[in-house]
């Protein structure tokens, strides 16, 4: 509990349900909050529009031998992000395993033992993994082969083909038809009911020691911040070292050392760190501005959940600027339905009116907001001209806009070398969107941009800056909120198996954790295999990363070590990392046929699955055996983990 409250929590659903009277369940599987915010979404929806009593459950909170007993005037929704390779989110992980067991141990006497659930299902995928949408197919089945019904389709978000949120909207229509008949319910006209209410808190200033200023848990607040650290609770870690690896006109990248000494946190090679990113100062500005709320910035509020089952998402007593400096992901995309929801609040008939209709038309609101790349403050200043929009509730805010996200980087050192320093590679984002003055900016990599200017004692004059050096920051230093996820992406525990790592751009991240750790190992007089890195970039003298260190690296392993580049524009064709592997097809398989393992890392989207079809044709030409034969030869090594990935889109 954020709060630090106590509360005797349950783990049994049929209780929590009984005690608070509802007969909807969302729950979720969650790993970067879509689909979190996509089940409060739901259950909002299905409060407002059919009066159902709407409860949202981590999956984690509840145990599930009891499913079956939820009984038939009850409905439970399942909202299914699919992680990596067809994994369960971390949340999720238990009730998966439960529920697509041979036998799980249901405490139902009834056969089929779950004949009684009524259930609906959405999942959150990425078409460009092999094992799309693979939770939500699981589950599904696994839930209809105990007996349970299926209400609507399980639907099926692609954010490979970037259309998640419309795929969304376009399934929920058609399955609250048909769970509005199953269940006899009536369609009313949807009011907004907040779920939080807003408490002014004006005995309070931001300077009481009470009030949470970013701080994300009481110990944080009371500076006895202690392990274990973890996605509830990270650690606050200084920045030891910070450096640019590459700067050219609009692009750079960076290399920061994150010092975790003052901590128990541990890492292995290959692990990633999850980053918690402070909104800009601009940003928060432009929001608190077009809500009205710059004047109040510093008044302080509490949130009160408004129904027993909702949890208050971040701690409070706090001020207006903390919640959405720190709290809110004011700069992401803005989602259609959340455009519909706060419409009748709209500053003036006409932006009520186009509001509407934003939230309505599709194709309207991709032309007007989408392929602009607003985001909520923008759209809102653009629909509403100089009006504030002061009428709408904050509640609808906190309620409707995702919570910030940690953003994960693959750790880039190695913990044999530095078990207590986390290096991160990576690239600043900043897209210049064609007819606007301000490039788009990542939120997090711009945030440890500015954070690295700050070290270096530079204020950056730039108004666009991300100003973080102000007043109002709790974490003042060189500091950034961390935690370590561990990942199945290893090296080989014997050093003298041979390795070949694929890794263009940043994706050289987890490989030059590698080759650290295998220099390391040799220089200690071990015996180690054959390492082969293919690494990809723009140009040599332009975006080559780490390219001092790789000689030494050379060195250190007596020719064991080959890195193999790819320029992709320095000619007058594009020469990528797959094109280098074709021409050292004969060492890449005869190296597999040692056993080598094989890594890849980086974009999902393209690089990735060109290397999986290239690494077929090697095996193809040189085994002489059909391309088909070939690419069950690599799903093989896949399901032996002799094939791994690391890759993000
Ligand atoms: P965000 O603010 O999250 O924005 C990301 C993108 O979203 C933007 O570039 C833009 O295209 C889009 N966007 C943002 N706002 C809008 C808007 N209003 N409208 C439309 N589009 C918008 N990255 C690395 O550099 N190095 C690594 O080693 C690395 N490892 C990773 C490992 C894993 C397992 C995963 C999942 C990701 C990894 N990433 C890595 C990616 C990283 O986590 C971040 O996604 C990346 O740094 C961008 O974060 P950000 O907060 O700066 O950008
Ligand atoms: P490009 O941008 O010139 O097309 C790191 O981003 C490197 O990966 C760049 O050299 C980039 O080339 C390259 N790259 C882009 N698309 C790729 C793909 N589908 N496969 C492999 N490398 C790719």
């Amino acid at each position: 509990n954020t709060n630090g409250n106590k509360q005797a929590k349950t783990r049994n659903i049929v209780e929590k349900m009984d005690e608070s009277n509802k007969n909807c369940v969302v729950f979720y599987g969650s790993q970067t909050g879509t689909a979190e915010d996509y089940a409060s979404r739901l259950a909002k929806e299905g409060k407002s529009r059919f009066g159902l009593e709407t409860m949202v459950a981590d999956l984690e909170d509840y145990d599930f031998d009891n499913l079956g007993s939820l009984g038939e005037d009850r409905v439970a929704i399942f909202v299914l992000a699919t992680y990596g390779e067809g994994e369960p989110t971390d949340n999720a992980v238990d009730f998966y395993e439960f529920i697509t067991a041979d036998e799980p141990a249901f405490s139902d006497p009834a056969d089929p033992p779950l004949q009684s659930l009524k259930f609906v299902a959405f999942g959150l995928g990425n078409n460009t993994y092999e094992h799309y949408n693979s939770m939500v197919r699981n589950v599904s089945k696994a839930l209809e082969k105990f007996g349970a019904q299926r209400i609507g389709m399980a639907g099926e978000g692609d954010d490979g083909a970037g259309t998640m949120e419309e795929d969304f909207l376009a399934w929920k229509e058609p399955m609250w038809k048909a769970l509005a008949e199953k269940m006899g319910l009536e369609e009313r006209e949807a009011v907004y009911e907040p779920v939080f209410g807003i408490v002014d808190r004006e005995n309070l200033t931001k300077d009481s020691p009470e009030v949470y200023l970013g701080e994300p848990n009481k110990m944080h607040l009371e500076g006895t911040a202690k392990g274990p650290f973890n996605a509830h609770n990270p650690y606050i870690a200084p920045i030891s070292e910070s450096r640019e690896l590459f700067t050219v006109k609009d692009r750079n990248c960076l290399h920061m050392e994150i010092d975790i000494s003052g901590s128990n946190l541990n890492y292995t090679t290959g692990d990633h760190i999850a980053v918690w990113p402070t909104n800009s100062g601009i940003e928060v500005d432009r929001f608190l501005d077009i809500t009205g709320l710059l004047e109040k910035r510093d008044s302080v509020i509490s949130l009160k959940a408004l129904e027993p089952t909702a949890k208050v998402p971040f701690p409070t007593p706090t001020t207006y600027d903390a919640i959405v400096r720190y709290h809110m992901e004011i700069c992401a995309p803005v989602s259609r339905q959340f455009i519909a929801t706060i419409a009748p609040f709209a500053p003036t008939e006409e932006a009520k009116a186009e509001m509407t209709k934003l939230g309505n038309d599709k194709d309207y609101f991709h032309e007007k907001i989408t392929n602009r790349y607003f985001n909520i403050a923008q759209a809102l200043a653009h629909v509403g001209g100089l009006e504030k929009w002061t009428a709408v509730p904050f509640s609808a805010f906190v309620e409707g806009l995702n919570k910030v996200q940690p953003r994960y980087y693959s750790i880039s050192s190695s913990s044999l070398v530095q078990k207590k320093k986390i290096a991160i590679t990576a690239v600043v984002e900043s897209l210049q969107i064609p007819g606007q003055v301000e490039p788009l900016k990542g939120v997090t990599t711009n945030y440890l941009f500015s954070l690295m200017k700050k070290q270096h004692g530079d204020p950056s004059p730039d108004p666009l800056s991300y100003n973080i050096t102000g007043p109002r920051n709790k974490y003042d230093g060189i500091h950034v909120p961390v935690h370590v996820r561990n990942s199945n992406f290893k090296l080989p525990s014997d050093p003298s198996k041979p390795i070949i790592m694929v890794g263009p751009g940043t994706g050289v991240a987890p490989f030059r954790a590698f080759v650290q750790e295998r220099a390391a190992q040799a220089k200690a007089g071990e015996n180690v295999g054959r390492t082969l890195l293919f690494f990809g970039c723009r140009k040599k003298a332009e975006d080559f990363l780490y390219s001092s260190e790789w000689k030494e690296y050379e060195k250190d392993m007596g020719g064991k070590f080959s890195l193999i580049t790819a320029f992709s524009r320095e000619g007058s064709k594009k020469v990528y990392v797959q094109h280098r592997l074709k021409e050292h097809a004969k060492e890449v398989n005869e190296l597999l046929q040692q056993k080598a393992y094989f890594y890849v890392c980086g974009d999902a989207a393209n690089m990735a699955r060109e290397v999986n079809s290239t690494l077929a044709r090697i095996l193809s030409e040189q085994r002489d055996i059909p391309e088909s034969k070939a690419e069950e030869v690599v799903k093989s090594m896949r399901a032996a983990n002799q094939y791994q990935e690391d890759v993000w889109s």
